[in-house]
This record gives structure tokens, C-alpha cells and sequence, in this order.
């Protein structure tokens, strides 16, 4: 529902030293993990302890190949995870100039958790989401500080990825998405500035492509071993476009062209109805160790 716009006085956005991260999963864990190796201290929200868990020693692993490969020593691995908190409740974001919401692509629990963070938050600090789809604008508009709200949108795997999108929401400050480009850069990423219009610049152009990719699969023009094939080798893609949606998440593709679909009124965009079935067995790519390929065997065999 609309909401009436308060304007507000907003004291400087502090030097950033310690980054919220809401959402353990894919996402907020490799957040978690390049934060820590570049010097912050983080702290890792998220309401399960078992996802805690989980990241917490993925985030180990990799920095341990890190150390193996004789990228980072021992001390400097320790002191990267010695940075990390982590905790239940959002209460442990308090001090944190700046917080990075990567929770699940849902648009209601991310207005749920907006609503329980703004009371909790340093008044000057700056909120971040990691939407890869949801607008920004909407998004600002349920919190206190819509000119302190920004999108930051990693890619996945976030510590191999350089990229990041900087999207302003309509009431974005200058200052804001400054801070956010310069956050970015103490990170070792390297930014774009999108418009805030659905999915941004990186998912309007490669979610099509692997909708499509599922198109000529659902037409029978190539196999799933064909298709992926074809791309790695006829246009040098490090992954094959169906590979690439069991690594991203079906329903995440999904919901990334529903958004598309709704969003911008086109029927180019209508998801495939192949993924929605995919979708709707729960064969939703890796997590789920199901997708277009099954993973549950020594390597990937394809699942048609
Ligand atoms: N977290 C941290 N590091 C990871 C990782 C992860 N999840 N996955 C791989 N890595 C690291 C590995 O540790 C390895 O590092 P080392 O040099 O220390 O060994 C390095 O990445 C390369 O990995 P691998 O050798 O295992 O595999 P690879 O060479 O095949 O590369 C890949 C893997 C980087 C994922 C590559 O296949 C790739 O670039 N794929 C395409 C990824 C892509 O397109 N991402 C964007 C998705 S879209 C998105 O994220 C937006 C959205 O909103 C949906």
C-alpha cells in the first residue's frame, strides 16, 4: 500500500567498519566472506542457526583454499573469521554503519524484516538490499530513510564475481549511492550504475537468455548436453545456460521473469513452462541436488 513520504534531516553517513548481513545463504555468505577478508567486521544475520552453521564453514573452506594456494596466510584466514558474528536477531545490527539485506527473493519477507530493522538502526546508517529484481523504490518507501537506501546486487559466487549493481531508488541521495560505489570498491568489486526498472541490467539480459535456453529445450531443438555445450564452446560462457539456472536456483529464474514478465507488460518475457514445472516438482537446481541436471550422483547427469 502507498505510504505517505516524510521528508527527514539525515546526520553524515559515518566511515564504514562494520557491515549487517542479513540472509546466511548463497548470497549473504559469500557477502559475509569478502567483507571479512577486506577488513570489516560483519555481522551475519540469519533465523536459522543450522544456515548459520552452514556458512560459517563454507566460508572456512574457501578461505582454507585460499591458504592453500598461498593467497592469504594462516593469521590472516583467523582474523577473517574472528570478524564475523553471527546471531539470530537482528538486534546485533545496531552498531553496523552499514547493512546489506540478501534474504530470500521474496518481497513480503523482505518488507517484513525492513519494517523490524529501521527501529533497531544507528539513524545515520545506509540499507542495502541485494534484490536482484524486487524495485528499489518500493522497497525504500517501507523503510524510515528512503534517501539511506540503495541496491546493491552481487553476483553469484560473490567472492569470484567483480561485479556489482549500484541501483538508486527514486529518493536515493547522491551521498548514499556514493558511499555504496566506494563500499563496492573497498570490497575489490567493480561497479555499474542501473536504473531502477525490473531486473536491473545483468538479470533483464541473462534470465531471458536461460529462459530461452529452457525454450529450446521445451521445443526439442537440443538436448540439455547439446545446449550447454553449444554455449560453453560456440560462445566461450564459463557455464552452459541450463547449468547456469541449476546453479542460480529454478525458482529464482522464475520469480526473476515473473517480475519481468509483470513488470514491463511484454509477453517476450512469459517464463517457460517447462521451468514453472521444474518449479513445481521442487527440482530447483544444486540446492535441491535436482534440476536440469540431477547432482546426487558422483557428477551431473542430465535429468531429460
Ligand atoms: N564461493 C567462493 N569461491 C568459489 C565458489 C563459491 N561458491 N565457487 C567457486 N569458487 C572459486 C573456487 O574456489 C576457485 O578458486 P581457486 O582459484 O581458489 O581454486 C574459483 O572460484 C574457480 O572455481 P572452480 O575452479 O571450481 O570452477 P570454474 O573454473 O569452473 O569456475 C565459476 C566456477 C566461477 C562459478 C564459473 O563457472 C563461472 O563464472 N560461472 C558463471 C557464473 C555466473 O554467471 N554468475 C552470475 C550468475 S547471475 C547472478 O548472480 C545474478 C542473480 O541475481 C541471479
Amino acid at each position: 500500500m502507498a505510504q505517505q513520504y516524510v521528508e527527514r534531516e539525515y546526520p553524515p553517513i559515518p566511515e564504514i567498519r562494520t557491515i549487517g548481513v542479513i540472509g546466511a545463504g548463497q548470497m549473504g555468505s559469500g557477502i559475509a566472506q569478502v567483507a571479512a577478508t577486506h577488513g570489516f567486521r560483519v555481522e551475519l544475520v540469519d533465523i536459522s542457526h543450522e544456515q548459520l552453521d552452514a556458512a560459517l564453514s563454507k566460508i572456512d573452506y574457501f578461505l582454507s583454499r585460499s591458504v592453500a594456494k598461498g593467497r592469504m596466510s594462516e593469521e590472516e584466514k583467523k582474523a577473517a573469521l574472528a570478524r564475523i558474528e553471527t546471531g539470530t536477531s537482528l538486534d546485533i545490527l545496531s552498531d553496523c554503519e552499514f547493512v546489506i539485506e540478501a534474504a530470500t527473493e521474496n518481497e513480503e519477507v523482505k518488507t517484513q524484516i525492513l519494517r523490524k530493522l529501521c527501529p533497531l538502526l544507528r539513524p545515520d546508517a545506509v540499507i542495502a538490499t541485494n534484490t536482484s529484481s524486487i524495485s528499489i523504490t518500493r522497497l525504500a518507501a517501507r523503510t524510515d530513510r528512503p534517501e539511506r537506501f540503495v541496491g546493491m546486487h552481487f553476483m553469484n559466487p560473490v567472492p569470484v564475481m567483480k561485479l556489482v549493481e549500484v541501483i538508486r531508488g527514486i529518493a536515493t541521495s547522491q551521498e548514499t549511492y556514493e558511499a555504496t560505489v566506494e563500499l563496492a570498491r573497498r570490497l575489490g568489486k567493480t561497479t555499474v550504475a542501473a536504473e531502477d526498472f525490473p531486473a536491473f541490467i545483468v538479470n533483464r539480459i541473462l534470465i531471458p537468455m536461460i529462459n530461452e535456453a529452457i525454450y529450446t529445450l521445451y521445443e526439442g531443438v537440443g538436448t540439455v548436453e547439446s545446449i550447454d555445450t553449444a554455449m560453453r564452446l560456440g560462445a566461450n560462457h564459463p557455464m552452459g545456460p541450463l547449468e547456469l539456472a541449476d546453479f542460480i536456483g529454478l525458482d529464482t529464474c522464475l520469480s526473476i521473469m515473473q517480475v519481468l514478465y509483470e513488470g514491463l507488460s511484454d509477453s517476450k518475457y512469459r517464463p517457460c513452462p517447462l521451468l514453472v514445472k521444474y518449479v513445481e516438482a521442487g527440482w530447483l537446481g544444486r540446492k535441491t541436488r535436482r534440476g536440469f541436471y540431477d547432482y546426487r550422483g558422483e557428477r551431473p547427469v542430465p535429468t531429460r
